[in-house]
């Protein structure tokens, strides 16, 4: 029997998990919700269905879903998954308490310390007062506020002044409301980033190519962070020996963590690293999959998604098998993104010449009356394979001339530190 699927989300994450789902023969009909403007050619968007828990939950046990893929990791922390597994729908995402590992950066660091797995040293703070006399002995912090802030909770501060105005920004100010009431100063790490993405389940975990985002605005990683202007996979930043540390020091205590603390967690499991000299240590953790970093990977994934789907909830390992390929998935976003951008803008995609290993993923597009809209920050993304990264890199730039909306851009130089590494 055809699995029958449902894709919480609507950005380009969903829109190439929707594709990849469409590449299966064992998948019937794919649903998502809210959707967006280009997943309409991949699933069924169910029309007035607001974002909400409870609706989908209620959509999902009406359809009769086989399998539900949760994206984006507020409706995880919200107990979406919990309350789709208490109807007998399998999901791929974890319980609430499991994505406190995201939900809460105090829990996820604590719970590091607790099963000792590398990560910057931090304290916690729930008052302003004590926050700022602690930093009048640092000089370079990264503070974060503990809860959720779409990814905008992240202050990276090279002198005292900052690390100040961002702990007034956060506490006193209350920019991110609650979940500004407890914040993590902890150390400045140096090295290079990589994202490990593991297919989680209570008894194995199966790891997935190692990719890099891109999360500046602008070329060289300059201008203000954003939520992932790029990616490509797999990654050189991260080698055999480093993929193995990774297992031993930051996955295996992970699971154990987990099932210590009585967690049954299926699901994706996001790990954020910093590496220096060949030692991973973990920034953070998401509990879904990353974005852009998805769109960078899926395309290279030989494996069926729906034996994805089913392993994890049988909590059985999988054997995951990758195009000898690499893959470069570059941003098309609004002008002005990450700060204030107009929506609204016409979209024009010119089909032909776009080269063969090209995929088109949507994210932030609507679709009214059969034209193209921008609707968001990040809009589209252009992913594109090669035998390795300047053959995928050429592609994925010559896709893109033939896209076109007012005010588009992105960065040039989505995998430059790749080349690098390659001369
Ligand atoms: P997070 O959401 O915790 O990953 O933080 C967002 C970004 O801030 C990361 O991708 C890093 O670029 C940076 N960052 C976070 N923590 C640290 C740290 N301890 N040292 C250096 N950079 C960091
Ligand atoms: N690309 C970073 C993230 O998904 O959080």
């Amino acid at each position: 029997m055809k699995k029958k699927v449902l894709v919480i989300g609507g950005g380009g994450r969903e829109d190439a998990i929707a594709w990849k789902l469409g590449s299966s023969e064992k998948a019937g009909s794919v649903y998502s919700i809210p959707g967006n403007g280009g997943m309409a050619r991949r699933a069924l968007i169910p029309e007035n269905i607001p974002f909400s828990n409870e609706r989908v939950i209620r959509f999902a046990e009406e359809k009769k879903i086989d399998f539900a893929v949760v994206g984006p990791e507020q409706p995880l922390v919200e107990g979406l998954a919990d309350g789709l597994r208490a109807c007998g729908i399998s999901v791929l995402g974890p319980c609430a308490r499991g994505a406190m590992l995201e939900g809460s950066k105090v829990f996820a660091k604590n719970f590091m310390k607790k099963y000792n797995i590398p990560t910057a040293s931090f304290e916690v703070f729930s008052e302003a007062d004590d926050a700022l006399d602690f930093l009048k002995s640092k000089e370079s912090v990264v503070i974060k506020a503990d809860g959720l802030c779409a990814g905008k909770g992240v202050y990276v501060c090279r002198a005292r002044e900052e690390a100040f105005s961002a702990v007034k920004e956060i506490m006193q100010e209350k920019k991110f409301a609650g979940a500004g009431s407890r914040i993590i100063i902890e150390d400045m790490l140096r090295g290079e980033e990589a994202s490990i993405i593991v297919l989680m389940s209570p008894g194995s975990y199966s790891v997935m190519l190692p990719s890099q985002d891109h999360k500046a605005a602008f070329e060289s990683d300059k201008g203000p962070n954003t939520g992932g202007m790029g990616a490509y996979a797999p990654t050189g930043a991260v080698d055999s020996e480093i993929l193995k540390k990774v297992e031993k020091k930051i996955i295996e205590p992970v699971a154990e963590g987990l099932k210590s603390e009585g967690i049954d967690y299926r699901g994706v499991l996001y790990i954020g690293l910093m590496i220096h000299d060949g030692d991973p240590m973990v920034l953070e953790f998401n509990v879904r999959f990353g974005d852009p970093e998805t769109e960078a990977m899926l395309p290279l994934l030989k494996t069926d998604f729906i034996d994805i789907l089913s392993a994890v909830e049988n909590d059985e390992k999988i054997d995951l098998k990758w195009e000898d390929l690499v893959c470069v998935d570059v941003v098309l976003a609004s002008g002005g993104y990450p700060g204030k951008y107009e929506k609204g803008k016409k979209i024009k995609i010119t089909r032909e010449n776009i080269p063969d290993g090209v995929q088109i993923f949507h994210a932030g597009t609507e679709l009214k009356n059969g034209q193209l809209y921008t609707s968001g920050g990040r809009v589209l993304n252009v992913a594109a394979c090669g035998r390795d990264i300047i053959q995928a890199r050429n592609k994925a730039y010559e896709a893109i001339e033939k896209i076109s909306f007012e005010n588009m851009y992105y960065r040039k130089d989505i995998g430059y530190r790749e080349l690098e590494r390659r001369r």
